[in-house]
């Protein structure tokens, strides 16, 4: 299966938004990774529906919308109206997680689930069927430029083999921590798709980075 890369925003340099996701779709970027956080679900506040927007009008990535939000039901309709081509939510914030992932498709995105570094994997095991991904948060959600938790490697594998046993294809996007250091040990264990935010946009040569990263990512 092709890795995919997705920068997230959250480490780009916000007074030049439009300047950053050019430069990362020029340098090879698969999407642009948006996470919206409420200080709430998690104890940061960041972005809302304007900057998706603005994010489309600077780039034709895919723009996959991570919501760390309480209540997730009541913004999708507005994160889709601003043009998410993803949108995935927090499984710890969901009592109808079956319902919030049917509004997400009906609102025209595709959609994703999210699991805390300490959320049971058999969380999501009844809507696999109706995802397009499964997201593995791989440091505790709300901030940039934590270290990856080790043990993410063998929940990616057991995600892996629920997902095979299912006779499914759903990919799994890993995110928290990546690096050129770890990518390809969480490629081997079954991960497609690796948002990375301080790795690409605290580095110097994008391009060079994110070459380095798809490299390591596609043979571990
Ligand atoms: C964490 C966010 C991540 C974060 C990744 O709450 O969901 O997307 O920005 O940043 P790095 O790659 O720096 O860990
Ligand atoms: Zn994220």
């Amino acid at each position: 299966m092709m890795k995919w890369i997705a920068p997230s925003i959250l480490s780009a340099d916000f007074a030049k938004l439009g300047d950053e996701v050019r430069a990362v779709e020029n340098a090879g970027a698969d999407w642009i990774h948006a996470d919206v956080m409420d200080g709430h679900f998690v104890p940061n506040i960041t972005m809302g529906p304007v900057i998706i927007e603005a994010v489309k009008r600077n780039s034709s990535l895919p723009v996959d919308v991570h919501l760390m939000i309480e209540n997730p039901e009541r913004y999708i309709p507005d994160f889709a109206n601003a043009g998410a081509d993803f949108i995935s939510i927090q499984v710890e914030a969901c009592t109808h997680l079956n319902r919030t992932v049917h509004l997400i498709r009906e609102s025209g995105a595709r959609a994703g689930v999210v699991l805390n570094p300490a959320t049971p994997i058999t969380a999501v095991e009844w809507v696999l069927e109706d995802v397009d991904f499964v997201l593995i948060m791989s440091v505790n959600p709300g901030f940039g430029g934590q270290t990856f938790i080790p043990n993410s490697l063998n929940r990616i594998r057991e995600l892996r083999r629920l997902i095979l046993g299912k006779g499914l294809s759903t990919r799994i996007e890993v995110d928290g921590g990546i690096k050129e250091s770890n990518i390809g040990a969480v490629s081997e264990a079954g991960a497609d798709i690796f948002v990375a935010g301080s790795a690409i946009f605290g580095a110097r040569d994008y391009a060079a980075t994110i070459r380095r990263l798809k490299e390591k990512a596609n043979t571990p």
